[in-house]
């Protein structure tokens, strides 16, 4: 049908059809959401039939059932093997393998191909692709070229999974789908045609009038104001800035334009396979993964640890982050072994790479498939290594693969379902966060690092953490820390409020509650909507230019220290008292931080941004202070423990990231997962070995 549509009609009225089409679908709240499509607990790896001769895959099915393999993911880049022509789809070597496959009892997740759109496609069409903000058209000789918005690729992608739907349909080896592959990964910004056209319709109906969108964008400010829609363009380059309140628009616009491309495919695969579960793989820039994520059953990561040079604490805080999109999380890709492409990686320690996997498992991942199985000879991922090695022999890789294997296959069915229950929780508001991306105010103010530090802090002291979504129910937490919310509204506000007076207590820290969701300041004193809560406000502040640390610090009450970071804000109590005071500066001896009791609970403003030192500081007073029970006392720095529960069982991973052997003391009571032994209080773990150990709740103890 586009075809006609292509050659009758000129572009921008495809394009107006294109977005009647976009607006009509379901919305994501309207998309049935339940988690109850994925029971158990799936192992296995990303696997590539179409890269390698069919006479390899009863072999590779066999030995993969010897590693304990139930599950593989496939068909995500396969789109020219599937349509090899316009309209002519053949799915036949797909399904030979998802059969050959099936035969050993492993099933498969099947990729919606659209990550990688075929040749023809493109030249073809090449509207489809997307534009980078020079104003030049991507090229199409790799992967995730395609603009979301484009009307024909939406054609073609809905087609091709409608394809794949009906062919599939009584499929019983097929339990899932990826939703295309890493949206946002290596393309998280669109300037083409559609994106220009799309984001118009986007704001006209955010705004309604141009009346509006002129008022709260304040295009007042250097003659910007609109008297025509077509006047608003995309955030191409220009002499001098552009209008806050625009980029945040344009975040929020492409956030939108993925999650709407998302759910076509959700709405076509649970109209044919409504029993499957439903997931995508990834956390990229400029997605609120709270929206994107909630009609998907699970949200998937790829985790690859060696990306950082310390991986430990930045993996875990990655973990936590996807576990909280939609509360249900599994691995879709995992590090196996040394990875790189055109740059290399360094590689895992042996034993290290099912370390990480266990590490996921512990962070609430519900199942776990590594990348890849064989290494590619050819194309551009020739040097990221799998299971096996290019020449098919199994190796020490492969050992490790099939005792990580084994070991879930004792441990995953135990696990599965069960929660990391935590009385900490950081909030993480996407759109507070998009602010700095373009008002970036020093090139110290790293959102990522803030929460690597919060997670990192509340790992050390043995608490298990929780990073959640400014709309979450807070009243299962004990502590909250807010950082950097510098946007605040009505509704935030009034659930902070209500956090503390109900018991709880908030930590906020500097840059938070400065300015509405329209991105720009206000009347109210800051923190806006808050001063009542916090009994206090904001004076005035300093910005410390990188290094800030050795600029000024907070003197606590207690006598301790805290480094600044960036800002050292000057509070002005009203009714909290004076918690620390600045130790520098023309402003020394100012309120620097504030505490106030208010309703049951307690509300403390940190006037600089949170870093390691103080996450330290203040997760060690403030759960102290409200009696927080760690997960385990003390115990070797390199060890780290996280808890996972279901019911009355409470299921301690016990990690050791260190290259020595190491002793740690749990407690009493646990049998261990793995032999169903008892296990004593006190063992020692060697290199990159784990435990994980379980033990029931006595039913008057709460978590
Ligand atoms: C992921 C991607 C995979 C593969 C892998 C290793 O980002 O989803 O397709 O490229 O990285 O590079």
């Amino acid at each position: 049908m586009w075809k006609s549509l292509h050659q009758f009609f000129p572009a921008p009225v495809r394009l107006l059809l294109a977005l009647v089409a976009i607006a009509c679908l379901p919305s994501a709240g309207a998309l049935a959401q339940t988690n109850s499509r994925y029971e158990s607990f799936r192992f296995g790896v990303c696997y590539y039939p179409e890269q390698w001769p069919e006479s390899y895959w009863e072999d590779d099915a066999r030995r993969m059932q010897e590693c304990g393999v139930n599950t593989v993911r496939m068909g995500e880049f396969g789109w020219a093997i599937m349509e090899p022509r316009e309209g002519h789809y053949d799915f036949s070597l797909f399904d030979r393998a998802i059969e050959t496959l099936g035969r050993h009892g492993i099933k498969t997740i099947f990729g919606t191909p659209t990550a990688a759109p075929p040749k023809w496609l493109t030249h073809k069409y090449p509207e489809v692709l997307n534009v980078s903000r020079t104003g030049q058209p991507v090229n199409d000789q790799s992967r995730r070229q395609y603009s979301y918005t484009s009307p024909i690729y939406r054609q073609f992608s809905r087609k091709i999974v409608e394809a794949l739907a009906l062919h599939y349909r009584d499929n019983t080896n097929i339990i899932g789908w990826q939703i295309d592959n890493e949206l946002n990964n290596e393309n998280p910004e669109c300037f083409s045609e559609s994106c220009r056209a799309a984001f118009r319709a986007w704001l006209k109906q955010k705004y309604g009038t141009l009346d509006e969108l002129n008022a709260r964008w304040g295009t007042v400010v250097w003659s910007q104001t609109y008297s025509d829609w077509a006047q608003i363009d995309l955030p191409f380059p220009t002499p001098a800035f552009h209008n806050p309140a625009l980029m945040l628009d344009y975040k929020r616009f492409i956030s939108a334009s993925a999650t709407d491309y998302l759910n076509d495919q959700i709405e076509i695969l649970r109209r044919y396979r409504p029993n499957d579960f439903l997931t995508h793989n990834g956390a990229f820039k400029n997605i609120n993964y709270y929206n994107f994520s909630r009609s998907l059953d699970l949200h998937a990561y790829d985790n690859y640890p060696t990306f950082d040079d310390s991986p430990r604490y930045p993996t875990g805080a990655s973990l936590t982050l996807v576990r909280g999109f939609n509360g249900r999380m599994m691995i879709m890709e995992q590090l196996t072994g040394p990875a790189g492409q055109t740059y290399m990686l360094r590689t895992p320690q042996p034993g290290q790479a099912r370390l990480w996997a266990m590490q996921a498992v512990a962070h609430g991942a519900d199942g776990l498939l590594h990348f890849r199985w064989r290494s590619a000879m050819r194309g551009a991922e020739e040097y990221w290594f799998g299971v096996l090695d290019h020449d098919n022999v199994p190796r020490a890789r492969f050992e490790e693969f099939k005792q990580e294997g084994l070991e879930l296959q004792k441990i995953g069915p135990q696990i599965v379902g069960s929660k990391v229950v935590s009385k900490i929780a950081v909030i993480k508001d996407f759109e507070a966060e998009w602010v700095f991306d373009y008002q970036f105010l020093t090139q110290e103010v790293s959102v990522g690092a803030v929460y690597n530090a919060l997670f990192q802090a509340a790992s050390e002291q043995r608490h298990n953490i929780d990073f959640v979504g400014p709309d979450a129910d807070l009243s299962g937490y004990k502590l909250v820390f807010a950082p950097q919310l510098a946007l605040m509204d009505e509704a935030l506000a009034g659930r902070l409020k209500r956090f503390v007076e109900q018991g709880g207590t908030l930590v906020m820290s500097a840059h938070s509650a400065i300015k509405d969701r329209d991105n720009a300041f206000t009347t109210n004193t800051i923190p806006t909507g808050l001063t009542d809560l916090f009994g206090a406000e904001l004076d005035s502040f300093q910005t410390y230019q990188p290094p800030s640390r050795p600029d000024n610090a907070v003197r606590l009450d207690d006598g301790s220290l805290l480094p600044v970071n960036v800002f050292a804000e000057v509070l002005h109590p009203t009714t909290a008292r004076v918690l620390g005071r600045w130790e520098r500066d023309y402003f020394k001896d100012a309120p620097a931080a504030t505490e106030q009791r208010f309703g049951r609970g307690k509300a403390i403003y940190y006037g600089s941004l949170f870093d390691l030192d103080s996450a330290r500081y203040l997760i060690k007073r403030y759960a102290g202070e409200i009696g927080l029970k760690p997960l385990v006392q003390d115990g070797p720095e390199q060890v780290e423990v996280t808890c996972r529960t279901r019911g009355a069982t409470d299921f301690y991973f016990v990690l050791n990231h260190g290259d020595s052997p190491t002793t740690v003391n749990v407690g009493d009571g646990f049998i261990d997962a793995l032999t169903d032994k008892s296990e004593a209080a006190s063992f020692t773990l060697a290199p990159f070995d784990y435990r994980v150990l379980k033990r029931e709740r006595p039913a008057d103890s709460s978590l």
